[in-house]
């Protein structure tokens, strides 16, 4: 979608994954503080999204009303005091008669749900003065710089196609005047790859992520079909991370971070930020896994890697697989600057050495590349030419920069 915002995936955290339904306010406030006492805020885990949940009614007026019992102070003050910190607040809603949880939805009441969202969202100005020549009531916003976010899920949905249930809120977010994040959530039912890029900012690929290896594995496989539809204003969602919450390996929360990154997925933590182990500390924070995902890549890079064969576009993807049933794997996409990121991931039960041959990489064979290890922070070799292999442990994905030194295209 065409409204300035996710120039590269959203970063942030939801309550899902790990919450459900158990929310309320104090837990959003304590994961805003959170994510600011971690570190994980600056390095880009920006939103904080209250997922399902949140709402208990729609009252006579027609307005959506916060759960009285879980969220008293209301969302305006939530959103003020995650705005405080300099973080952005996301909101849920569905564009069915209600949400997956059974809670109001908002399909046919688009106008004033959206409106009710941006309310929230917005900063009042604080001169009194400025408010009088503006001529502005408190419940007249003045549209600030700030951004947040919406999240529109599909339960509900009384058969309608997505493709008309979808629209009419990216219409009533736009004429809020407030520039609103349009994450839609119809769970890949529709293809929406095929369409979405027009209606909002990211589209889901898939059903749901489950805390398992099998959900992460089956996932990653669904979103790479729709690898050429991602890009810069609209992104493919293979559902949010479940890294730090238990049900998978150190390895395997590794892999899957790893993956999403390459796959210019969202971003976005799933787990109690308030009590990580050290391990998911050092999953989520690894900065230069995080500079694959954000790292805006040029077109013209785009279109040059292109001309090599293998990467059109800018979503990382499977580019080649061996062993049993393909489960010793090799992902790449594009970066900027004559570089690609690799990705070798040992999907079979046992450890095994995993090679990236150039052709499988859209390379002359007599390339010269160094190689940077991504989960080790240390540059391996310095000049490997026609392929690369490493030894990876089973489930475990390792992540790579390749360096292209040799001036075979003189021209990038
Ligand atoms: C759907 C969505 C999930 C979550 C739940 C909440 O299943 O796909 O991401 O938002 O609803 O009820």
């Amino acid at each position: 979608l065409n409204n300035g915002l996710a120039r590269t995936p959203q970063m942030g955290w939801n309550s899902w994954n790990f919450f459900a339904c158990n929310i309320n306010e104090t837990v959003i406030k304590e994961t805003a503080d959170a994510l600011i006492s971690t570190g994980l805020a600056k390095l880009g885990y920006v939103y904080v999204n209250i997922d399902d949940c949140w709402c208990s009614i729609r009252d006579l007026k027609g307005q959506l009303v916060p759960d009285s019992k879980t969220f008293p102070s209301g969302i305006k003050a939530l959103a003020d005091y995650v705005h405080g910190k300099g973080l952005k607040l996301g909101i849920y809603s569905d564009a069915g008669a209600f949400t997956c949880q059974v809670r109001p939805g908002s399909l046919f009441h688009e106008k004033d749900d959206a409106e009710l969202f941006a309310s929230w969202f917005i900063k009042y100005h604080r001169n009194k003065w400025a408010l009088k020549l503006v001529g502005h009531s408190l419940h007249c916003p003045i549209p600030g710089k700030g951004v947040d976010y919406l999240k529109y899920d599909n339960c509900f949905n009384l058969g309608i196609k997505p493709k008309e249930r979808y629209p009419p809120m990216r219409d009533a977010l736009n004429e809020t005047g407030r520039t609103i994040f349009y994450a839609i959530c119809e769970w890949g039912v529709d293809d929406p790859a095929l369409w979405a890029d027009k209606v909002g900012n990211s589209w889901r690929t898939t059903d749901d992520i489950n805390d398992s290896w099998a959900s992460m594995t089956t996932i990653a496989d669904l979103n790479d079909k729709w690898a050429s539809y991602a890009g810069p204003g609209g992104w493919n969602d293979p559902d949010m991370l479940e890294v730090g919450n238990g049900g998978m390996t150190y390895h395997e929360y590794r892999a899957h971070f790893s993956i999403w990154a390459l796959m210019k997925a969202p971003l976005l933590i799933g787990c109690d930020v308030r009590n990580m182990t050290a391990e998911t500390i050092e999953i989520l924070t690894n900065e230069e896994v995080i500079a694959v995902n954000q790292g805006e890549v040029h077109p013209l890079s785009v279109g040059l890697l292109g001309a090599w064969g293998v990467f059109h576009f800018v979503e990382g993807r499977k580019v080649y697989s061996s062993g049993t049933d393909g489960c010793l794997q090799v992902w790449a996409g594009p970066l900027s600057g004559h570089r690609i990121v690799v990705a070798f991931w040992n999907r079979c039960s046992k450890a095994a050495t995993i090679t990236a041959g150039w052709d499988a990489l859209g390379l002359e064979s007599s390339t010269s590349v160094s190689v940077r290890d991504l989960w080790q922070h240390k540059d391996v070799v310095e000049d490997a030419v026609a392929s690369f292999g490493a030894r990876v442990d089973a489930h475990d994905c390792q992540i790579f920069v390749f360096t292209v030194h040799s001036a075979y295209h003189s021209e990038i």
